[in-house]
């Protein structure tokens, strides 16, 4: 597969996803999210690849669904074949760790995508906002019900009604990005962190992001009744038992990914 609106590169374990459409800020057309889509299952399947980085330029990680290509869909247009189902949901649906690095724009869909990876790097030029409203339609990826999770109910309505846009700083105060770092430390900070999640075992790695996450689907009893399960669970893989050796004989640990 030749991909043309997307950069995709693998390294030591890491996969990087990058968004490459500057004329168009990275706006999210069917073409680019069928790429993303077509890569991510590659990983899925690709045993070597135990963490990836969805990112963007540095003016603009995505500046939002492609208004363009929007303008003169219909409601049956957009409802039978529901591109943002079938193109963003390959990000939902990712089994493995995946890092938003985040730098310029990430505005509309691209807020959006950005929130339904596991967690968000931030550059100090960055910019989220969710500003549908001013072209008279909300979000539809999701970042009603994500952006309200991570911020809050009073700043999310904030940003979806007013469609005003928070900093780098603003966002990383209010819960919606992990850190902030500069914009030339951005990749490196997240390339670092990537390998760091790729040298633990996979299957617990991706154990503990269904676990994490199972926190938005469930009640806190539920929820940690699933996390007791699962970790019970982790005593029955060899990783378990390489781990707890490595650190009693105070060596690096030699996960087997089993
Ligand atoms: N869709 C299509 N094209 C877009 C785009 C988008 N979302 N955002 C930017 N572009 C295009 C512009 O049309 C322009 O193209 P031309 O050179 O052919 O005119 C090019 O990218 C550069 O953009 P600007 O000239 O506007 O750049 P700027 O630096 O002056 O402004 C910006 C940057 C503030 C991000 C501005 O481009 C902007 O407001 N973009 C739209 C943001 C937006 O409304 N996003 C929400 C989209 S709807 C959505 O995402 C729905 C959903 O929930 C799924």
């Amino acid at each position: 597969m030749t991909y043309d609106m997307i950069e995709f590169t693998k390294d030591d374990g890491v996969a990087k996803i990058r968004l490459n459409r500057p004329k168009a800020l990275n706006a999210l057309c069917n073409d680019m999210m069928r790429e993303v889509a077509q890569a991510l299952a590659e990983l899925e399947a690709d045993s070597s690849i135990h963490c990836v980085i969805l990112t963007g330029s540095d003016k603009a990680f995505a500046a939002g669904a492609d208004i363009k290509e929007m303008q003169e869909n219909t409601y049956l247009d957009i409802y039978q074949d529901d591109p943002f189902e079938k193109y963003a949901g390959s990000i939902e649906r990712f089994r493995k760790p995946i890092i938003a690095a985040v730098s310029g724009y990430a505005l509309g869909g691209g807020c959006e995508i950005a929130m339904m990876c596991d967690f968000i790097i931030a550059a100090d030029n960055a910019k989220f906002g969710q500003p549908e409203i001013t072209l008279a339609v909300m979000p539809g990826i999701g970042g009603t019900q994500r952006l309200t999770r991570a911020v809050g109910k009073s700043k999310a309505m904030d940003m979806c009604l007013t469609g005003r846009m928070m900093d780098a700083e603003e966002a990383e105060r209010s819960g919606l990005v992990s850190r902030v770092v500069p914009l030339d430390e951005l990749q490196d900070t997240v390339e670092k962190e990537a390998r760091k999640i790729a040298s633990m075992s996979l299957p617990i790695t991706m154990m503990t992001k269904e676990t994490v996450n199972a926190a938005f689907e469930t009640t806190l009893q539920q929820g940690i009744k699933f996390e007791r399960r699962l970790f019970q669970s982790m005593f029955t893989t060899e990783d378990q038992t390489e781990g707890m050796t490595a650190f009693i004989e105070k060596r690096k640990p030699h996960f087997k990914n089993k």
